[in-house]
């Protein structure tokens, strides 16, 4: 029976264009898992969107001169390119900020009040006289009250880290006009009572025992500190309006939904969206009186983004007391650093999607990405290590296996699988380590474990290569064609293995691979080596490929240097 799995990848904000540490913090490692799960023969759905409310967007807009939805419209469009030139096989990319989601995050809102967990609460807010509104989170600047940082944000110090309240920072300032007019002054808010949930959602985490171990340490470490009311709105035209039964609700006209609340609940208005796209059933994944109990929920998401995962999204649906699918698990990873310092979308620090398509192939950042990718501690980016693992594990371990057979294929046999002999001992060898290592893989990416995983990848390139090298077709030839055959053909389903095995990582080399001999199927292997490595049959044709990856020249990691401005 095919299992049906719902992916979700965090939603990146729709401030720019993401850079590689976003990239591989959840849309990469989700996609990964996706087409792996998709080859199974399961029934996956993978939801993304951009994150399109709250006080960045409003500021990149303004920046750049723009309404704040022509922008957001716009950086939807790059955003999604940019995905699909990466190879992200979202079955939908949907925005946060479509109607769907208006008519969620409303309906949420009004189902917690009618429950008893939302209270309307006069708050102490951050006001510019000048500018005549209020300055919540991100448009307010100044210095931070624990490390003395002069340009610390409203909602958080980029040098310490903290989370801050923007009344807290010393020396306030507009970041919309950069006035210093500033007052505290009283406003109304939505507060959703989270210590009211404590309980509930506690005994939830503590069910939670397929967590992977940095989740749960976080989580955990939230119910320890004890839930806290929240408030979930804030003073600012661009959101999702805060209405009841379609109505502004009186005193809040100026208000919108926080986007912390409503960008979580924009996993199911996506699905809803590609759901009515698709003509497919969006309750079937959500709704556990429809389908949805026996749905496998994961999400992806930086290690930031765990709190709101795995404590206020689980509120807003433990509140509902309505039977909405929570997440099954909960991958989350650390931060890739640019040369040990932060990636910055801020302040342009590091590469960025498009910049990186436009010095390399997809699959060359995705193979680096993932074979590092940061998931039992931060892990620095580096040119240099880039290069030495494209030009090592790419080039000279998989690249050069697929050319060295192809040509020596066509220069004795031709432009076909050869006919004759029989498997001998080192292929029975071979047979035996790829099936220990096929097994391994699949554990490792069912799991999850995606450096891991791609260590095993690595090793089972290797193995064509150590068998290619042992078996010595070239040498043997002249005195035994046939034997000569047997590892030729053995090593031409090779390549066609590598390209089923290679396909979630490295999708447009494994398409390429399976290419030489006119495929495009991609099923995961269920068979053993030995059946694995004889599936094409003598005589079957091929195209000799072009060369599959270029090495990186040290002047070019020289230039790229230059070109980010790496230390
Ligand atoms: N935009 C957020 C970030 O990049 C992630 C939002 S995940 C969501 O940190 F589920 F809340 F949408
Ligand atoms: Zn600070």
């Amino acid at each position: 029976m095919p299992k049906r799995i719902l992916i979700t990848s965090a939603l990146p904000y729709i401030n720019g264009i993401k850079h590689l540490g976003n990239l591989v913090g959840s849309m990469l490692p989700a996609d990964v898992y996706a087409r792996f799960e998709r080859a199974r023969g399961n029934e996956v759905a993978f939801i993304c969107a951009t994150d399109e409310h709250g006080t960045p967007a409003e500021l990149a807009a303004l920046k750049e001169d723009q309404s704040v939805e022509d922008y957001c419209a716009r950086q939807h469009d790059v955003q999604a390119q940019a995905g699909e030139k990466f190879g992200l096989s979202f079955d939908y990319f949907g925005r946060s900020s479509n109607p769907t989601n208006h008519e969620l995050t409303q309906h949420f809102a009004n189902v917690l009040e009618a429950n008893g967990l939302i209270e309307e609460r006069v708050d102490r807010q951050v006001y510019a006289v000048d500018d005549a509104r209020f300055l919540p989170d991100r448009y307010v600047e100044g210095t931070c009250p624990h490390c003395d940082y002069e340009k610390a944000r409203g909602d958080q110090c980029d040098n310490c880290g903290r989370l801050l309240d923007p009344v807290d920072l010393k020396d306030p300032y507009s970041a919309v006009s950069g006035s210093r007019n500033i007052e505290v002054r009283e406003t109304r808010h939505l507060y959703l009572l989270q210590s009211k949930l404590q309980e509930r959602v506690e005994s939830w985490v503590e069910n939670q025992t397929t967590w992977p171990l940095l989740t749960r340490s976080i989580a955990l470490k939230w119910m320890k500190e004890g839930l806290r009311d929240r408030s979930i709105t804030r003073d600012l035209k661009w959101g999702i309006p805060v209405s009841v039964d379609g109505n502004d609700r009186p005193g809040f006209e100026n208000k919108v939904f926080y986007v912390w609340f409503d960008a979580p609940i924009a996993y199911i208005a996506s699905t809803k969206d590609w759901a009515v796209a698709s003509g497919g059933d969006w309750e079937s994944w959500w709704r556990t009186d429809k389908g949805a109990e026996d749905v496998s929920y994961v999400q992806f998401m930086g290690k930031d983004n765990v709190a709101f995962h795995a404590v206020s999204f689980p509120c807003t649906l433990i509140g509902s007391e309505e039977p909405w699918k929570t997440v099954d698990t909960l991958k989350s990873l650390n931060w890739l650093t640019w040369y040990g310092g932060k990636f910055s979308t801020s302040e342009g620090r590091g590469i960025f999607m498009d910049q990186a398509l436009e010095i390399l192939p997809a699959d060359y950042w995705r193979w680096y990405l993932m074979a590092n990718a940061p998931e039992s501690d931060d892990t620095s980016f580096t040119l240099e290590t880039f290069a030495a693992t494209i030009n090592k594990d790419l080039a000279d371990v998989l690249g050069n296996f697929v050319n060295r057979i192809t040509r020596f294929c066509k220069s004795k046999f031709g432009e076909e699988v050869p006919a004759g002999g029989e498997p001998g001992p080192i292929e029975k060898k071979l047979y035996a380590d790829l099936d220990q290592r096929i097994t391994a893989y699949t554990e490792f990416l069912e799991k999850m474990e995606f450096r891991k995983a791609c260590a095993e990848l690595r090793a089972i390139w290797s193995a064509g290569n150590e068998y290619l090298q042992e078996a010595a077709p070239w040498a043997v030839f002249k005195e035994d064609p046939a034997k000569a055959a047997v590892s030729v053909r053995t090593g031409l389903n090779l390549i066609r293995l590598f390209g089923v095995l290679s396909a979630p990582i490295v999708p447009f080399t494994a398409e390429k691979l399976l290419a030489i001999f006119g495929e495009t199927q991609t099923a995961w292997p269920a068979a053993s080596a030995s059946t694995l490595l004889t599936a094409l049959p003598a005589g079957q044709e091929f195209t000799l490929p072009d060369v599959l990856f270029s090495k990186i020249e040290e002047e070019q990691v020289t230039q790229w240097k230059e070109r980010f401005g790496a230390p």
